[in-house]
């Protein structure tokens, strides 16, 4: 396998980091293909426990480079301080290099994402508030400022000029907040150029050079597909596509040159922010148990640190996820936090009054009113975070991730067992 990209199949936080810090220890080249610091991807390696929200897992190998492709929307002042607090650790960073036509999220992206949250009321996304969706907007708009446009100070004065003027004009007539001034941004996004100029590069001739020497390449997801602008729980979604094709888009990447693409799926799932769920738990002990409160793998978001919402496997999402991204291989991650669970379900169908649906429906108003229907596996009642092998698992772990795999329609490749970088099962090799 050359090419690999590995994509969150729920809505996000699949537990992706130590996944891709696993994979991208055997990557020469990994390029993180879209999204923005609304990502959290908790690595916990020989090296210590990181938090990444935009430097690619692959960093932590001296000799892998790291590319922040042309799909993701970034922020400077974030992007420094997770350099700073690297370096600050030991960790090599001069093999990262970012894309010149990167966008970047401005002040005004993160003001408008909160002041949009807060005029919808009771009807709010539950945006992280790191102004992806107006930064998205505004690079479809063709009114965003790139990566390579910090590095030219005509080039941003001129872009500056003409955006923040209609920029301001937004803050202050319709939402009352004071202007922007275009001396001070100016200066401070030169600066965050200055600092960031030699990451900042074309990084499609390094692509190019990987590919044409067959060197194994991870395509780092972020966010879910369930979270996909296009095929995700609109409008309760993020603002980019984080699927298999934008890790093509994002990435450069084309999809004849993709070997495959591994789909990361929580034994359970977890939502943050709002949107439907429909195998979702009310307070209980189950729900209880899945949170994992205090533990390693607590339910809690790396970027915000909100809690997160958890329900049952939903294989009617999870194989729709499958479909629409092509995911040929699986990765399901945290099995171990159903170690103490008597029973286990799964939810095989939707019932929508009399019918039996076979993938979800389009509209979240539908999606609120179907009934899952679940199939019930015993639990297996044992510790499995020590377990390496497939055959070691306890039988009933082992039916309860046979039957995921079966009715995603995908391959079994890897499964977690705990946060750190060995806890892993490995069922098929990936490079
Ligand atoms: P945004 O991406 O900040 O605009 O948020 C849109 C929706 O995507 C919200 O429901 C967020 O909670 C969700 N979201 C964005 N990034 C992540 C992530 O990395 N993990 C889980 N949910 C996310």
């Amino acid at each position: 396998m050359s090419v690999v990209a590995l994509i969150g199949a729920q809505w996000g936080d699949e537990g992706k980091g130590h996944l891709v810090d696993l994979l991208a220890s055997k990557a020469r080249l990994v390029v993180r293909y879209g999204g923005g610091n609304n990502a959290g991807h908790t690595v916990v390696n020989h090296l210590g426990t990181f938090k990444l929200h935009l430097i690619p897992s692959g960093i932590f190998d001296p000799s892998t480079v790291n590319v922040i492709g042309s799909g993701v929307v970034i922020s400077p002042e974030g992007l420094l301080q997770e350099l700073d607090d690297l370096k600050s650790r030991g960790i090599n960073t001069s093999k990262l290099f970012i894309s010149e036509r990167a966008h970047v999220i401005m002040p005004y992206h993160i003001m408008f994402d909160r002041f949009q949250e807060d005029a919808r009321g009771d009807d709010k996304i539950g945006t992280t508030g790191r102004g992806i969706g107006p930064a998205y907007a505004d690079k479809m708009n063709r009114s965003g400022i790139r990566m390579a446009d910090l590095l030219h100070e005509e080039t941003l004065l001129n872009r500056l000029r003409s955006v923040l003027e209609e920029k301001n004009r937004l803050l202050t007539k319709l939402y009352g907040a004071k202007p922007l001034s275009l001396h001070d941004t100016y200066l401070r996004y030169l600066d965050f150029g200055h600092k960031l100029a030699d990451h900042i590069t074309d990084t499609h001739p390094i692509i190019m050079r990987a590919l044409e020497k067959d060197m194994p390449i991870l395509l780092e997801g972020a966010q879910g597909c369930l979270l996909d602008v296009d095929y995700g729980t609109y409008p309760y979604v993020t603002s980019s596509p984080p699927g298999a094709a934008g890790a093509c888009q994002g990435a450069g990447i084309g999809p004849t040159r993709v070997d495959s693409v591994i789909g990361v799926y929580k034994a359970y799932t977890t939502r943050v922010g709002q949107g439907p769920f429909p195998t979702e738990l009310a307070d209980g002990p189950d729900a209880d148990a899945l949170r994992q409160i205090g533990k390693p793998w607590a339910e809690v978001g790396t970027t915000t640190g909100r809690l997160r919402r958890v329900g049952w496997f939903d294989a009617v999402m999870a194989r729709y996820a499958a479909q629409v991204n092509g995911i040929d291989t699986l990765a399901i991650t945290k099995l171990d936090v159903l170690d103490e669970l008597a029973n286990i379900k799964i939810c095989v169908g939707y019932k929508l009054h009399d019918a039996t649906l076979e993938y979800p429906p389009a509209t979240t108003a539908v999606l609120d009113q179907v009934e899952p229907v679940y199939e019930e596996m015993p639990g297996w009642m044992s510790p499995t975070s020590d377990v390496r092998r497939f055959q070691d698992l306890p039988e009933a772990a082992q039916a309860y991730v046979a039957r995921i795999c079966q009715l995603v329609g995908a391959r079994l490749g890897i499964i977690s067992v705990g946060p750190d970088r060995e806890q892993t099962i490995i069922a098929s090799e990936v490079f």
